[in-house]
């Protein structure tokens, strides 16, 4: 069915460049689970939570230190640093517009974003707590967070369930709408520049939009394979084939080197690039894509336009106010 979709889409683009109903505009909101609808205090104590080092075993890590929300809602680093400098295989995917992901993490083995909150927190490499029990006894050790809590999910209510929940709440709340590109398929044929537009047609062309389309850029399916090319020369120069992906979870052969198509919003903010955080520069990433994926070999000046057009994807970043976390007066961080 994706194919009719970008087939209708290279005809419309053939054309006079009018718009065909397959370039989506960025939703200003996210839905939210049934379980756990978006309220304005939990917003505010998933925020709170989201930027607390505390949250951690050394008090010196949190989300926000590998997912900075007042950059491109990661660290820029292939791969990230928790507690004590350790540092994973895997570079840190964007937060923003992750509540648009259909799975959270680059092989999708979280369902839902308050799932994945979950997991950083005692993972050992990442913030180190032994167990969400300990998080749970340190959260309530702090008076501010029994109040907070009790605004957001009622009195006593401080557990891993409701702390995962405020996190995801807060999480869908970071949305980057507005982008150039947002302009021009809402209207404003002046939004782009005729390089924008040019490296919009050649992503529908491609088939760029095959495997990244609708709002987000990271549909119509789920996963994809990346396809590794043993003795080659990318597979020499960047090791992709040393992570297994979605079989690092389901242990199946069928599922090796697939991964979840990512977002393309604010990809030119979130170097370095791929699984293994091991491609520097958005250039390299489109011709390695194009090549990979599509059997292309792009001339400099194909590559130039897809890039100003993955500029265009560049959103607007909603103002944040700093939370302010409950302290422990008279007390140190053992
Ligand atoms: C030490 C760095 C680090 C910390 C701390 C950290 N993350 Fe991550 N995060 C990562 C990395 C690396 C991945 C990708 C891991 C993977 O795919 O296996 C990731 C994946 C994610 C994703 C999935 C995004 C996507 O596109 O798939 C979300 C959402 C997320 N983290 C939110 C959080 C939240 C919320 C916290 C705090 C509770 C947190 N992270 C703490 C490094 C970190
Ligand atoms: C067959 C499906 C498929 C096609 C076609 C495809 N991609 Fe991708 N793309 C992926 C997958 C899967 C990944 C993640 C791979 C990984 O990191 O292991 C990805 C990653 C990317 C990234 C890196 C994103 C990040 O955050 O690190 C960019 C940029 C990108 N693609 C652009 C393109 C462009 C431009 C085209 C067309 C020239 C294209 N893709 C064609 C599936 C595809």
């Amino acid at each position: 069915m994706f194919k009719i979709r970008s087939l209708v889409t290279a005809l419309a683009l053939a054309g006079s460049v009018s718009v065909a109903s397959a370039w989506d505009a960025l939703p200003t909101q996210a839905d939210a689970p049934a379980d756990n609808p978006t309220t304005a205090a939990k917003v505010e104590l998933g925020q709170m939570l989201y930027h607390d080092p505390r949250l951690s075993s050394t008090g010196t890590v949190s989300c926000a230190s590998c997912h900075n929300t007042m950059l491109g809602g990661e660290d820029n680093r292939p791969n990230s640093m928790g507690v004590n400098g350790q540092t994973g295989g895997r570079s840190a995917p964007t937060v923003w517009n992750s509540a648009f992901n259909k799975v959270q993490f680059w092989d999708g083995r979280a369902a839902s974003l308050e799932e994945q909150a979950a997991g950083p927190v005692t993972n050992p490499i990442e913030m180190g707590m032994k167990s969400w029990d300990d998080v749970v006894a340190r959260l309530q050790s702090i008076e501010g967070y029994q109040k907070a809590f009790e605004e957001a999910f009622g009195k006593g209510t401080i557990s891993k369930e409701n702390a995962t929940k405020a996190i995801a709440a807060y999480e869908r709340t970071l949305i980057t709408p507005n982008s150039p590109y947002d302009k021009y398929v809402g209207g404003d044929k002046s939004a782009l520049s005729a390089q924008q537009v040019r490296g919009m047609e050649k992503v529908a062309e491609l088939g760029c939009t095959s495997c990244h389309s609708g709002p987000a850029f990271n549909g119509p399916g789920t996963f994809q394979k990346f396809p590794v090319i043993p003795n080659g020369y990318w597979e020499a120069q960047h090791h992709f084939g040393k992570d297994k992906g979605l079989a690092e979870v389901s242990k199946k052969q069928a599922d090796e080197h697939l991964w979840k198509v990512p977002t393309l919003r604010n990809v030119a903010l979130t170097a370095p690039y791929f699984h293994n955080g091991s491609v520097k520069t958005l250039d390299q990433a489109v011709t390695l894509m194009a090549k990979l994926q599509l059997g292309k070999d792009l001339s400099k000046d194909e590559v130039a336009d897809i890039v100003a057009f993955l500029n265009s994807l560049t959103g607007e970043f909603p103002k944040q106010k700093m939370p302010v976390l409950p302290g422990t007066p008279g007390s140190t961080f053992n």
